[in-house]
Parts: structure tokens; C-alpha cells; sequence
């Protein structure tokens, strides 16, 4: 379960304006609820922890159990925003940072950038590897997963030959339209849908998250079981729901005391694609209309020793968000040394997690007293149940948080000013008069 704790902004904020933002949440804790409010068409997600069937777990299981008894040691998952921000997120948070688990593919990414030489490289580990795909695209048209995902079904089908390509290829994709749903009919792919109500940054509980999340060998069911368990937790209506605290407090500072920027942090380094799918979640879903907080992340304690100067004495724009796992998994100790040259041995014997949670409570008090207010979000541990929990709180919050802001949460009609340009520069059919127009500017 999720806790949140918003008593590192007290000392910034007065309790009769906390509970008033408290009251707007409830109001739109409202909205969310009897779903009225804006983009009510896509709230697919709120019941997805409850929704997914058994036998969609036990197809995804299928494909694992294939392709492991072809020996397929690596999987290319191809897609973009939030056709793979919370598989890579579950993925990198739940895996060996350095090992490999003994019988599973290595998943990688691709489709989320344009870089040739992050292709050519990608495709010089294929060539050493026994490959499969899955792609993933609701629209089937986004440009970056359109092209690597040409480049990998080419490589799939020269080595392995067409017949054997349909099963070493999976698409999620659009139930019946697309450029995508149309190939993997004609190809007889093995499919999946992205259902119409659900958008790209909702999209984790879904098969978009679901297979790539089996494939490298999670337990999908203790996923959904978090997530399901957190969202009987926030359906209720309260002041102490910590859904309507973080929406109230964030707004407030971003109204009141003009706090333009959250930082999600995390101080650990297998939490940073949280801060990488949060960023999309809430800067997608708020960011329009001239309003919005800017989301940024940051991992510590790394990154105190690059961004902590300007976190501690910058423009005083921002506040932080901690995202806190309460117990290790792994224990170790830090042993004493004779010499002592580095003057630790007053650690000896501690574990490195005391260290990390004293420099998460010192950055804490310091970024307080250096005038960044303060909330956190924590879960016991880091594990399928409670990342499954993460997702559907942070998507929660954000509903209630976008409403609160008088935003429709689940839009994204900025995303289209590049791929207009962006096409008109690489002269795509259709496109001739834009072209026309573009190159004038240049
Ligand atoms: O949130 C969104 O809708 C976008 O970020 C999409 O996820 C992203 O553009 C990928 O789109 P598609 O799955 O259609 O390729």
C-alpha cells in the first residue's frame, strides 16, 4: 500500500489552505468518480486491476513458455511514451541491476528514439542473439517505433525465415484500426489489443505492460493484486485519501507560493524509469493550455552531486517528491579497516540502507530549510505488488490533480506540433504545402 506523507511542507504552508485544496480534490475526486469530467472516454484504466482476465496472463505465459523453448535470449520490445515508459519501469525496478536471471531473455528497447547509431548498435547485439520482437503501438503510425520496428522484422525474417518470423513477432496494437493491426493480420501475428479507452500513459496495466512485464519473467498477478488492493484504498472518498493529499498539496504549492516544477526522487537507482514514466503520466496529462507543473526527476544520492547545488540555493521554483522504498531487499555491511584511512570505521558494521535513508533524511531537512517543500510516497518494498500500487496511485493522483487544475487529464494534442514539422522536413506525401512552408523558415 501507499503512504503519503505531506508534513515537509508545513512549515511552508498554512493548515486553513491545505484544506481547502483538500476540499477542490474532494470536488474532483468527485469528478473522477462519477466520471463527468473531461475525457471521461478515457477512463478504461481505473478498473484495469480488476478487469484483466486470467486468460490474458495465461496467453502472455504461452508466449514466454514458446519462444524460452525456441532458446529466444533476447526480446526487442518496440514502442514509444507510453507504449513502453511503464513495462521498462516495472522491468528495471524489479531486475538484477547487473545480472541476467538464468533462463530468461534479455528485453531491450527500441522505437523510442531516432538514433541510428542506437539501431545499429541494437541490431550488432541481435546478430550475437536468438531474437524475437514485440511491437507496440496503439496508433501503429508513430514514426520512431514505425522505423526500428522495419529494421527488426526485416533482420527477424532473413534469419529465421517468413513463417517463423509470425511467431517470433507479438503486436499490441488497436483492436481493429491501424497500420499495425492491418500487418498483423496479413502476417498472422499473434496479437494483442490496447483498448480504446485506456491512453498511451495508462497503458502499463494493459497487455502494453503485461507481456513485456512476463517475458522477463514477473509475477503479473501480484502486479495487478497491488494495484487492485491500492485502488480499493483510494476509492474512498477522504480527506486522509493520500490520492486527494498529493493532488491538494501539489496544487497549492504550484497555485499559492508559485512552485513551478516537481522533482520525483527517488534514492534508488532502480527506481529512475519511475521518474521517466511519472515524468509522461503527469507532464502529458497537465501540461496544456499555458498551465501545468513541469516534472522532473532526479536519482540520489547521485545526483546531489550534480543537480543538489541548484536544488539547494537555485531559483526557488520547485518542490520535491520522495519516493521512498522503507526495507532494502539485499543487506550489506560496511566492514572496519585497520588503517581507516577514509575515517568510515565509525560505519563499521552499519548497512549501506542506514547511510542512504540518514542522506535521504539530511537532504530532506536541508532542501526544507533552503526553502523546497517536502512530500513522500512510500511503499515497504520494492516488489511486484508494490510497484502495481505506484502505477495506479500516481495515475489516480494525477486524474484528480489535472481536474483540480481544470485540465483535461487524458489528452495530448501538443504532441502533434513536431511530427507536423518533423514530416513536412522529411517530405512525407501530403505533407507538400507544410514542406513548402517550413523550408522558408530555414
Ligand atoms: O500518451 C500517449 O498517448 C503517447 O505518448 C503515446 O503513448 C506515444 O506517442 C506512442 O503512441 P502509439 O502507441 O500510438 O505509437
Amino acid at each position: 500500500m501507499v503512504k503519503v506523507n505531506v508534513g515537509g511542507c508545513s512549515s511552508f504552508v498554512k493548515d486553513a489552505e491545505y484544506q481547502k485544496y483538500v476540499q477542490k480534490a474532494l470536488d474532483a475526486f468527485d469528478v473522477l468518480d462519477s466520471e463527468s469530467g473531461a475525457g471521461n472516454d478515457f477512463l478504461g484504466w481505473k478498473t484495469l486491476p480488476v478487469d484483466i482476465p486470467e486468460s490474458l496472463i495465461a496467453d502472455c505465459e504461452a508466449i514466454r513458455d514458446d519462444w524460452s523453448a525456441k532458446g529466444v535470449d533476447l526480446v526487442v520490445v518496440i514502442g514509444i511514451g507510453g507504449s513502453y515508459l511503464g513495462a521498462r519501469c516495472a522491468i528495471e525496478a524489479l531486475s538484477h541491476g547487473f545480472v541476467r536471471k538464468p533462463g530468461v531473455p534479455q528485453i531491450v528497447f527500441a522505437g523510442n528514439n531516432l538514433s541510428e547509431d542506437y539501431l545499429a548498435e541494437l541490431m550488432d547485439l541481435a546478430r550475437t542473439r536468438n531474437t524475437a520482437c514485440v511491437v507496440i503501438s496503439k496508433s501503429g503510425t508513430t514514426t520512431e517505433p514505425a522505423v526500428a520496428f522495419r529494421i527488426v522484422k526485416e533482420y527477424i525474417e532473413k534469419t529465421y525465415g517468413k513463417a517463423e518470423a509470425a511467431v517470433r513477432i507479438v503486436a499490441i496494437t488497436d483492436a481493429k484500426k491501424g497500420a499495425l493491426k492491418t500487418l498483423a493480420t496479413q502476417e498472422g501475428y499473434k496479437t494483442f489489443v490496447v483498448p480504446d479507452n485506456v491512453g498511451g500513459r495508462y497503458s502499463v496495466l494493459t497487455p502494453v505492460g503485461i507481456l513485456p512485464i512476463v517475458l522477463a519473467g514477473f509475477d503479473m498477478r501480484a502486479m495487478l493484486k497491488g494495484a487492485a488492493e491500492e485502488r480499493e484504498a483510494l476509492l474512498v472518498k477522504s480527506a486522509d485519501n493520500g490520492a486527494v493529499q498529493y493532488a491538494a498539496m501539489r496544487n497549492l504549492l504550484y497555485r499559492e507560493l508559485g512552485k513551478k516544477v516537481e522533482i520525483l526522487v527517488t534514492f534508488n537507482p532502480k527506481l529512475q524509469y519511475l521518474g521517466e514514466w511519472w515524468k509522461q503520466l503527469y507532464g502529458e496529462s497537465e501540461g496544456k493550455e499555458g498551465r501545468g507543473i513541469f516534472p522532473a526527476s532526479v536519482v540520489c544520492t547521485t545526483d546531489l552531486h550534480s543537480m543538489g547545488q541548484f536544488i539547494q540555493e537555485g531559483d526557488r521554483v520547485m518542490f520535491e517528491t520522495t519516493v521512498t522504498v522503507e526495507n532494502a531487499a539485499r543487506e550489506v555491511v560496511i566492514g572496519s579497516d585497520e588503517q581507516n584511512l577514509d575515517q568510515l570505521n565509525y560505519l563499521a558494521g552499519q548497512r549501506v540502507e542506514h547511510c542512504n535513508k540518514m542522506a535521504q533524511l539530511g537532504t530532506k531537512l536541508a532542501h526544507i530549510d533552503g526553502g523546497v517543500p517536502q512530500m513522500e510516497v512510500s511503499v515497504e518494498k520494492l516488489d511486484e505488488a508494490s510497484l502495481g500500487a505506484l502505477f495506479y496511485f500516481f495515475e489516480f493522483a494525477c486524474g484528480i490533480s489535472a481536474y483540480v487544475l481544470g485540465i483535461n487529464p487524458f489528452n495530448q494534442p501538443g504532441v502533434e506540433a513536431y511530427k507536423k514539422n518533423m514530416f513536412a522536413l522529411l517530405r512525407k506525401p501530403g505533407y507538400e504545402k507544410q514542406t513548402e512552408e517550413i523550408l522558408k523558415r530555414i
